[in-house]
């Protein structure tokens, strides 16, 4: 169970069960349900992870037809093609079919791959097998707009994909959750999914990377998600956050930025003295720093109305005096996602063990120990009042009992 991968266990069967893209869906669906067969070949692009190989074995599913699926090297060798596209050829075309397996198609994944990977033929290639063999051939890609596939753009249908639309993406993290029976805050979902932009198959995959452990999935968790923003780099969100001119434009810009909360605490504090040459500044600058760091642990799961103080903190660093700004150079040492997922991955870990613990012992759901018990047991942790029947009691180690004992956020 644990090995399945939710992407591969939750990929739908069905066009139904594809979302989005609805527009896609039925022109694919035309096309090989030949309503407009106008064209033997067909080629589906657009972003990673929103459906294109999914839609294409369901479709081919629904209606009967047996995928046959080509690689790039295939496509080079003509042995291969024979071999594959032969047999295939021997059905008739798309037009008329009757029997209950109405042909094969060819399907030629992420086909840019082949025209990147080679400087010349591997598109040749293909527009030939489209040429002599009467078998429909679908392709994928995600870069329509490269260059070596423009020969194959011309004599194919061309269908393009979008990212899915972020309430879609939540509902499909909704369904998962209440199959796989985790636990979630209903942020948290979202949070996922406008992290993802728009890839299903990131945003199902971090759902199962932050929630399978423990089945329980709160909003906090999701901080340590890594920021996969294809369009503001940490880079441009540090410039524009030190060049602000002061504390409001900063805070606005903390506002539209997509950064994670606890990825621009680091590398704030990484960069602020680079920022600050005057000592007095300095000194100010990571006062507020520390001031955000604290309000950071408190938020834990429930106080998000400590979330202001957090933030404004955060912008005063930057506009400790605006006047002083000259550009500098960032550092954005990459190890510090790579830091921040260690430590909250290790820390689930431990919490989803004590919660198991706790729930043996008292009858409770991990979630309602989570909740409910694991704040008062690091209280009475803390106070080391005649503790070692309770941990004696709760089976914990002494790791964890370490480890709640110096639990921050709760
Ligand atoms: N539209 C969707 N509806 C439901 N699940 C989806 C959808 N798109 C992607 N997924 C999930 O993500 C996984 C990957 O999707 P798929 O392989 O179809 O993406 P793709 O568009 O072909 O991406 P790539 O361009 O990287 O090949 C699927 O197994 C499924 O779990
Ligand atoms: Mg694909």
């Amino acid at each position: 169970m644990k090995n399945d991968l939710w992407v591969e266990k939750y990929r739908p069967t069905t066009i139904k069960e594809v979302i989005g893209n609805e527009e896609a869906k039925t022109l694919f669906t035309e096309w090989i349900g030949n309503k407009k067969p106008l064209k033997k070949a067909v080629l589906l692009y657009g972003p990673p992870g929103v459906g294109k190989t999914t839609l294409v074995n369901a479709a081919a599913r629904e209606y009967n037809f047996k995928i046959i699926e080509m690689n790039a090297s295939d496509t080079r060798s003509e042995k291969a093609v024979n071999r594959i596209a032969t047999p295939a050829s021997s059905f008739t075309g798309l037009d008329k079919f009757s029997s209950e397996i109405k042909g094969n198609m060819l399907f030629l994944d992420e086909v840019d791959g082949i025209a990147g990977n080679e400087d010349r033929g591997g598109v040749n290639a293909v527009i030939k097998i489209i040429e002599n063999t009467r078998t429909p051939i679908i392709m994928a890609a995600n870069d329509p707009d490269l260059e070596k596939l423009r020969p194959l753009k011309k004599i194919c249908l061309l269908i393009r994909f979008q990212q899915a639309r972020i309430p879609l993406i939540i509902m499909a993290l909704k369904k998962i959750c209440e199959q796989e029976q985790v636990k979630y805050e209903f942020e948290a979902l979202e949070k996922i999914a406008l992290n993802s932009q728009g890839d299903v198959r990131s945003a199902i995959n971090d759902l199962q990377g932050l929630s399978e452990e423990g089945k329980i999935l709160t909003l906090q968790d999701t901080f340590a998600l890594s920021l996969r923003n294809k369009n503001i780099s940490m880079d441009e969100t540090l410039k524009g956050y030190f060049a602000a001119k002061n504390v409001a434009e900063v805070a606005s810009f903390l506002n539209s930025s997509d950064a994670e909360y606890d990825d621009l605490l680091m590398v704030i504090g990484d960069n602020v003295a680079r920022r600050y040459t005057d000592i007095v500044e300095l000194a100010k600058a990571y006062d507020y720093l520390s001031q955000a760091d604290v309000f950071r642990g408190r938020i834990g799961t429930e106080n998000w109305h400590l979330f202001k103080y957090f933030y404004n903190n955060l912008a005063q660093v930057a506009a400790v005096n605006p006047e002083s700004y000259k550009p500098f150079e960032f550092i954005t040492p990459p190890p510090i996602r790579v830091i921040t997922l260690f430590w909250t991955k290790t820390k689930r870990t431990m919490l989803a063990s004590i919660c198991t613990k706790i729930g043996n012992q008292c009858h409770v759901s991990k979630y309602e120990a989570k909740m409910i018990y694991v704040p008062y047991l690091r209280l009475m942790l803390q106070q080391k009042n005649k503790t070692n029947t309770l941990i004696e009691w709760l089976k914990l180690t002494s790791e964890e009992v370490t480890f709640l004992t110096s639990l921050k956020m709760f």
